[in-house]
């Protein structure tokens, strides 16, 4: 059985990146396995949210968490700021890991170039919250997308150092983790990049079908092949990926060769896209406004969850301490 923990920030609705890189895989482990499912609302605070907001946003990504088929009797659902013995494992982690390798980090330069107004030491320190998040439950799978990949590297790294700093055999090792082996990277509908929560390029499993529709008639495509056999550019290239998620591999078949042999018409690849992400998603969608509603049911999941992530953290910071030489008087 292994021990597998895996995350979200409360700070957007969650898209088909989110469903399609991390939760789907969580999904299909959270019956045999030790499973933590979290809402990441410390690192969340790195964007700076509103205090009237942030609230709403945890309440809401756990609602769509739970809509999507994770099942708080199978799986540990917890919210982050609820074991705040993670913030001590993240302390302690800190002072061994050095400023050179976090600048290093490619979300961390990414968010320079994207935020220059904002270079919060919280970001520069996000993968050391993150390796804390993991090894805390001592895990050794970790469900997520291809861009937390690093992240993952750097976990090791740090659960390693600790293991050789105090010369034992504590931490695992974990890994990322995808049931296909690669980690997925889901597109954006804009032709570049990756689906984001705030790239404006994002279809959300809380769309209503009319926007779905609309968002994906417009995505960016080119002026269609000029040769038959042709590779397709990168814009259609990224439609063609997030059909080979939602869509049968039939109809995926049936565009490809339409691409191939220069018939293909994007607008009825868009509408037969669409129509499939609907499918998708519709389920998910309803489910995601019952549970909404039900306050009771939401903090019940928080609370029995929260108790049991906390015992399990509690349990490795004890010891954790102990390794250090923390001793009582
Ligand atoms: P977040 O909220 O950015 O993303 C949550 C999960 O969704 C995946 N993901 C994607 N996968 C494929 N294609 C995409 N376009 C795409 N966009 C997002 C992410 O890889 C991630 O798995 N740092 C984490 C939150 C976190 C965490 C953890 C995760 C904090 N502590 C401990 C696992 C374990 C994050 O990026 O969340």
């Amino acid at each position: 059985m292994d021990t597998v923990v895996s995350g979200i920030r409360s700070t957007g609705n969650l898209h088909l990146g989110n469903y399609f890189g991390a939760v789907k895989n969580f999904l299909k482990m959270q019956k045999e396995n030790n499973c933590f499912f979290f809402i990441a609302d410390y690192h969340a605070l790195t964007t700076h949210p509103h205090p009237d907001d942030l609230h709403g946003n945890i309440k809401q990504v756990l609602a769509e968490y739970l809509a999507c088929g994770i099942d708080p009797e199978s799986a540990t659902v917890f919210i982050q700021s609820d074991v705040p013995e993670v913030s001590e494992l993240y302390l302690l982690l800190n002072m061994n890991a050095y400023v050179g390798e976090l600048e290093r980090t490619a979300s961390f330069k990414e968010k320079i170039r994207k935020h220059p107004d904002n270079i919060n030491a919280g970001l520069l320190t996000y993968p050391v919250l993150m390796a804390a998040d993991i090894i805390i439950h001592k895990a050794n799978k970790v469900p997520v997308g291809k861009d937390q990949e690093q992240h993952l590297e750097m976990t090791r790294r740090f659960a390693r150092r600790f293991n050789t700093i105090y010369d034992v055999d504590y931490f695992p090792e974990p890994d990322a983790y995808n049931f296909g082996n690669e980690l997925i990277k889901i597109p954006g509908l804009d032709g570049t990049g990756k689906m984001g929560k705030s790239e404006g390029n994002g279809i959300f499993l809380a769309d209503p079908p009319e926007i779905i529709r609309k968002k994906v008639m417009s995505a960016v495509t080119d002026a269609g092949p000029s040769q038959p056999g042709q590779e397709p550019s990168e814009p259609v290239k990224n439609l063609f990926t997030i059909m080979s998620v939602v869509s049968d591999p039939s109809t995926v078949k049936y565009f490809t060769d339409k691409h191939s042999s220069c018939e293909i018409r994007y607008g009825d690849l868009k509408k037969q896209l669409a129509e499939d992400i609907i499918k998708v998603t519709d389920p998910i969608r309803n489910r995601i406004k019952d549970i909404l509603a039900d306050n009771q049911y939401l903090a019940r999941v928080v609370r029995e969850g929260g108790e049991k992530a906390r015992a399990s953290a509690s349990k490795t910071v004890r010891e954790v301490r102990e390794i250090i030489g923390y001793r009582p008087f």
